[in-house]
C-alpha cells in the first residue's frame, strides 16, 4: 500500500515539535530530560494524528513502562494502518553536550511492512546505490568489501572513506583499514546519520560498517530504501535476556542476516529533524519569533527532501 504524501507534513510536524521540546535542554549535560522533553512531545502530538498506529521500534518495552513502548497504540485511530519506528532524540550526548548531530527521527510503514528489531546491538553494512548487490556483504573480510568497491568506482583504496562509531570493538577493523590506506570518519555517536551518508556523493563517504543499535539500524535502512542503497544487519545477542527477547519477538535464527527487504518492506517514510546542526540537516533555531526547524525526508514511492518548517515561539 502507498502512503499518502500528505503523511510526509505530519509526520515532519512530530519530529519538528520533538526537536523544539529538547531546544531549550541543548547543553544542559542532562541526557534524560533531554530524551524525556522529546519523547513527551512526540506522543502526544502522534496521539492527536488520525492514524492508527502501533509502535514497532520505540523507548523500551511494556514491563519497562516507557512512554513509546513497543507494543503502545498510537493516535485517534480513524486513520491508516500504520507501524511506527521512532527514536525521539537520536544522539542524546550530541544534545546533552551542545554537539552536533542531534536529531529526532520516525519511520513509518503500513501495518506489519516494518521489521520489530530488538533493543540489541546490530552489526551493519551500508553501500550507495551505483555499487551492485553482489559487490558487498557483511560476511566478506572487510578488505574485500572495500576494494570491491573501489573496483566499481574506479578510485585507489586511498580514495576510499569508511565511516563507523569510534568504539573500542571496531579496534581490529579500524586497524585492517588503516593497513588498507583507506580514510576514515570515525562517529562519536550517531549512527543512523552515519548510515545515511552513503545516500550522496557530497557526504564523501563510500560504505558505512561496524556495530550500533538494532533499532537504529532499522530506521536507517527504511531511508536507505528510499535511496535505492544497500544495507545488511545481524543482529548480536549477547546476554540471556537478549536471547528471550528475541525469542519473543518470534526470532528464531540468532544468526540470521538480514538484507534491507526484510527489514522494511513496501512504502515507507522517514523524517530526522535536527536538534543540532550536523551532517544532514541544520539544528533547531531561532529566528525573531519563529523557531526554524530542518528535516530530512525520505518518502519511497514520491521523493527524498530536506523540509524547513517554521513555528511560532509560543506555540
Ligand atoms: P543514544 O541517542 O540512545 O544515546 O544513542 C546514540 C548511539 O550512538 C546510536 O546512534 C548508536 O546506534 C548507539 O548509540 C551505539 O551504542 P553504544 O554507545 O553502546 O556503542
Amino acid at each position: 500500500m502507498i502512503l499518502d504524501k500528505k503523511l510526509i507534513d505530519k509526520f515532519t510536524g512530530i519530529t519538528s515539535r520533538a526537536a523544539i521540546s529538547c531546544y531549550k535542554y541543548i547543553g544542559k549535560n542532562d541526557k534524560t530530560i533531554a530524551d524525556k522533553a522529546a519523547t513527551d512531545s512526540m506522543r502526544n502530538n502522534l496521539n492527536n494524528l488520525h492514524i492508527n498506529g502501533k509502535v514497532v521500534i520505540g523507548e523500551g518495552e511494556l514491563d519497562e513502562a516507557p512512554m513509546l513502548y513497543i507494543g503502545e497504540k498510537l493516535g485517534t485511530g480513524k486513520g491508516p494502518n500504520v507501524d511506527i519506528a521512532v527514536d525521539p532524540l537520536e544522539g542524546t550526548n550530541f544534545a546533552a553536550k551542545n554537539l552536533p548531530g542531534a536529531l529526532s527521527v520516525i519511520a513509518i510503514t503500513s501495518k506489519g511492512n516494518l521489521f520489530n528489531a530488538p533493543e540489541t546491538y546490530m552489526d551493519k553494512l551500508a553501500v550507495c546505490s551505483e555499487v551492485p548487490n553482489d559487490a558487498t556483504d557483511i560476511d566478506f573480510p572487510v578488505e574485500k568489501n572495500v576494494k570491491n568497491v573501489a573496483d566499481y568506482k574506479n578510485v585507489d583504496l586511498n580514495k576510499i572513506t569508511v565511516c563507523m562509531l569510534d568504539r573500542p570493538r571496531h579496534i581490529d577493523i579500524i586497524d585492517r583499514l588503516k593497513k588498507l590506506k583507506v580514510n576514515l570518519k570515525l562517529l562519536t555517536d550517531g549512527d543512523i546519520s552515519g548510515a545515511l551518508l552513503v545516500t550522496n556523493k557530497k557526504y564523501n563517504i563510500d560504505i558505512f560498517m561496524g556495530i550500533g543499535g538494532g533499532p537504529e539500524g532499522v530506521l536507517a535502512a527504511s531511508a536507505l530504501d528510499a535511496f535505492n542503497c544497500k544495507f545488511q544487519g545481524r543482529f548480536l545477542f549477547k546476554t540471556d535476556d537478549d536471547i528471550k527477547r528475541a525469542n519473543k519477538m518470534g526470532i528464531k535464527d540468532l544468526n540470521k542476516k538480514y538484507n534491507l527487504n526484510e527489514i522494511v518492506k513496501g512504502d515507507s517514510i522517514f523524517c530526522a529533524t535536527g536538534i543540532t546542526s550536523g551532517d544532514l540537516v541544520e539544528g533547531v533555531k531561532v529566528v525573531n519569533d519563529k523557531y526554524i526547524t530542518e528535516t530530512f525526508v525520505t518518502h519511497k514511492t514520491s521523493s527524498n527532501i530536506i523540509i524547513k518548517k517554521e513555528v511560532p515561539l509560543l506555540d
